[in-house]
């Protein structure tokens, strides 16, 4: 079968499957983020990069409120749409698509939290800063900017970053990580650039993990959840493109596991001031 114009492939093709984290640090990753964010009661926050919405329902369920995502992906914001109302949490959030380029559909000044996962580190310099001026137009002074990326060590030299990340888009239509922030006080410049502070930037594996449960309803809600990605897996799995397409991607991933020792999870926190 002939290859597929990249673009987003990748990520239409884990849309399609239901994935609900779609990140390399899978739910771990999204809780340790979580806990730095813990949310006071009453704080607007926005999920930029919702994708298929796993984290929404999440945090819909432990009493986030107001709560927004968003997607540039129509497809991301409909499979977050489906999975927020099979988990019974679409009363609870708001799911607005964005077009790349434009102002977000959030007036000025409207939020408390914009937090972000496995999206910032994707994105070409040009978009990524039209996000950041963005993310700074649309919070409140002193709101909080979170995001969690998988980013080069430092160290890692530039030729070595753009050859992965050019047999990256080949294969799966989106780079491993910017090519920009290696280096001190790369990403905090371009934060500072639009009016946000750096507050943290660092390791976030190293951070401390949760010990005690999840709350009742926020299990009963990622089992649902769970059950959304299980069910739409199966009916993906139907499909004989869908089964090349998948083969075609974890052939690729294992070709390039040796970026895993290159790269390392980071979390951001700046705040707008
Ligand atoms: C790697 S996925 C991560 C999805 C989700 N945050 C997660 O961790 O499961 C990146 C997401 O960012 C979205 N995205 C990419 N560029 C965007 C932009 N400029 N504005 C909003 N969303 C964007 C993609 O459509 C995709 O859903």
């Amino acid at each position: 079968m002939a290859k597929e114009p990249l673009d987003t492939i990748f990520l239409d093709h884990l849309c399609r499957r239901g994935a609900g984290s779609i990140h390399a640090l899978g739910r771990g990753g999204t809780e340790a983020l979580l806990d730095v964010l813990s949310f006071t009661e009453g704080e607007s926050v926005l999920e930029l990069g919702c994708g298929t919405g796993e984290t929404l329902v999440r945090m819909a369920a432990a009493g986030v409120r107001p709560l927004f995502g968003l997607d540039n992906s129509e497809t991301m914001v409909d499979c977050a749409r489906r999975r927020c109302g099979f988990c019974r949490v679409q009363d609870k959030v708001e799911i607005r698509q964005g077009v790349e380029g434009s102002p977000w559909p959030f007036e000025s000044g409207a939020l408390d939290v914009v937090f972000a996962e496995s999206v910032m580190a994707i994105l070409d310099r040009g978009v990524r800063r039209s996000v950041v001026r963005e993310v700074a137009r649309v919070l409140k002074t002193g709101g909080r900017f979170l995001f969690s990326d998988s980013i080069w060590r430092q160290g890692v030299q530039r030729e070595t970053i753009m050859k992965y990340n050019e047999r990256c888009c080949a294969d799966f239509g989106i780079p491993q990580a910017t090519v920009d922030w290696v280096g001190p006080g790369a990403c905090e410049r371009e934060l500072n650039e639009f009016g946000l502070d750096l507050v943290f930037d660092g390791v976030l594996a190293e951070l401390p993990k949760r010990t005690e449960a999840l709350p009742h309803p926020v299990e009963k809600a990622l089992l649902r959840s769970r059950l959304f990605t299980f069910q739409a897996r199966v009916r993906a799995m139907l499909s004989p493109a869908f089964l090349v397409r998948e083969f075609r991607f974890k052939t690729a991933a294992l070709r390039l596991r040796e970026v895993g020792r290159l790269i390392e999870p980071r979390l951001v926190v700046a705040r707008r001031n």
